[in-house]
């Protein structure tokens, strides 16, 4: 066989594994016994020939579980030799499709501050799979943890800025921010209060787009946390809770790769991205535990603690993206450790100003195998917010439910839009899995992609 010539893979379930042998030589079915093969999920075993060559290899899916998914494909590139590989059987399209995005996804590698792998394995394209789709996600997928993994020494308010120009252009998308004074002359105070102590100045960045200009298209909005770095500030974290601050702005990177993913596959819809970028930082003039902040909406707020000082900043974008009414407005943020104690790290918190509208996000996003969970927006806790000298506090006197009241602060900048949904996200791994190694991970981007897609349509 020659080397360029694509390799055939198999991808076998256990339960299938006994018939598949017995189609095969004697050669093969011994190779399987020495080698104990039983179609593990993940494991590969390579095939060589009678001369040593390869000439196939099997992937395990495990036990029969649900779809085929991603996730069945998502750790072979890691253990595949570096040569061209095809599917060695037919699968649905859909299949087809998960399976290249898992193949794909597996590939990624922070590679920024060290030498790239350029030896990888790879897949032929299935003719039936969408590859628009699986192109599209992987590119939005490795902007999205590129942005979070890099430390914010290099990916502060401005370089974020300037990676949402970037993707402006990319799709001649209105680009526009207003950094540092300009936010006290627009009327974003909070926004420039919580970021204003940084050498990075704080910003609101803001994207417009729509697949026609001149077509009568629902709006929908979307609004990403880009806290760069979130040191506490005065209410300053402990070492453990600080470690992994650079990806406080995970909100952000999901917002703006789903803003990425939406305007290239071009959504039956105006778009509108908001993203307000600050470090949380401490300093002479930083904010303090006990200010009275003003806010886009006029409410004014009292800081109860810095350390919530992401709610601090999206109450100024929601309010601006409320105040045009769009359709959906959806917010993603890294917004409390407390939804990481009620859901774990793998399943974002999920509310909503309808339940409907709630369920449908949640189906669409388990359908996509990025799935996110549904918590109450329950407003018999909201007399909690109040403060004695202020309109509201950022912070509940009581210690329970804290995504909940995370969620219950927003929901008071947003009530003119017909639909919101607010999303609580960790935007990291914290353990090693096929095709999702330590490190940022962009929760609910698919998910998200798809109820938009199926609510919308594409061009
Ligand atoms: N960025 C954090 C929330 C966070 C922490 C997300 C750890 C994921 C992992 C947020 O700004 C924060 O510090 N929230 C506080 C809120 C509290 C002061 C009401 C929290 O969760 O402790
Ligand atoms: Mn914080
Ligand atoms: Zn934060």
């Amino acid at each position: 066989m020659r080397i360029s010539e694509s390799v055939p893979l198999w991808l076998l379930y256990e339960d299938e594994l006994d018939a598949w042998r017995a189609t095969q030589s004697a050669f093969v079915r011994q190779w399987l016994i020495e080698q104990n093969f039983k179609g593990e999920k993940h494991r590969v075993l390579l095939m060589p020939d009678s001369g040593g060559a390869l000439s196939f290899a099997i992937a395990g899916l495990g036990k029969r579980t649900g779809d085929l998914s991603l996730w069945h494909a998502a750790g072979f590139a890691e253990r595949l030799p570096p040569r061209r590989f095809r599917l060695a059987q037919n699968f649905t399209a859909q299949e087809a499709t998960q399976l290249c995005l898992g193949f794909a996804y597996g590939l990624y590698r922070f590679d920024r501050y060290r030498a790239a792998k350029n030896d990888a394995a790879s897949l032929e394209s299935p003719v039936n799979a969408d590859m628009n789709f699986v192109t599209n996600a992987v590119d939005s997928l490795r902007m999205a943890r590129d942005w979070i993994n890099t430390p914010a020494a290099d990916f502060g308010p401005a370089e974020l800025a300037g990676a949402a120009r970037h993707i402006a252009e990319r799709y001649e998308a209105t680009f526009n921010e207003w950094v540092g004074e300009d936010l006290l002359a627009a009327n974003f105070p909070a926004i420039h209060a919580v970021g204003r102590a940084s050498s990075s100045a704080p910003r609101l960045i803001e994207l417009r787009w729509s697949p026609e200009p001149e077509a009568r298209l629902p709006c929908v909005t979307l609004v990403g946390k880009g806290v760069c770095f979130d040191s506490g500030g005065l209410d300053i974290k402990p070492p453990s809770g600080m470690a992994l601050m650079k990806k406080d702005m995970g909100g952000a990177a999901v917002a703006l790769a789903l803003g990425n993913m939406l305007m290239s596959a071009k959504l039956r819809a105006r778009l509108r991205v908001l993203i307000p970028a600050v470090e949380n930082s401490i300093g002479g003039n930083a904010y303090r535990p006990g200010d009275v902040l003003a806010t886009r909406k006029g409410l004014t707020v009292e800081v109860g603690n810095t350390d919530a000082e992401g709610r601090l900043i999206l109450c100024d974008a929601l309010a601006l993206a409320d105040a045009e009414r769009p359709e959906l407005i959806i917010d993603f943020a890294t917004l409390t450790g407390a939804a990481r104690v009620a859901l774990g790290p793998e399943l974002p918190a999920l509310f909503g100003s309808d339940e409907t509208l709630v369920r449908n996000f949640a189906a669409a996003a388990a359908a996509e195998h990025d799935p996110v969970w549904p918590l109450p927006l329950w407003g018999g806790y909201d007399d909690e917010l109040a403060s004695k000298i202020a309109d509201l506090n950022n912070v509940a006197s009581s210690g329970f439910a804290g995504a909940i009241f995370g969620a219950l602060f927003l929901k008071r900048f947003v009530t003119e839009s017909a639909g919101w949904l607010h999303v609580d996200l960790f935007g990291w791994n914290p353990k090693d899995r096929p095709g999702r190694a330590v490190g940022a991970e962009a929760q609910a981007l698919r998910g998200a992609y798809r109820y938009l897609v199926e609510r919308y349509g594409i061009s």
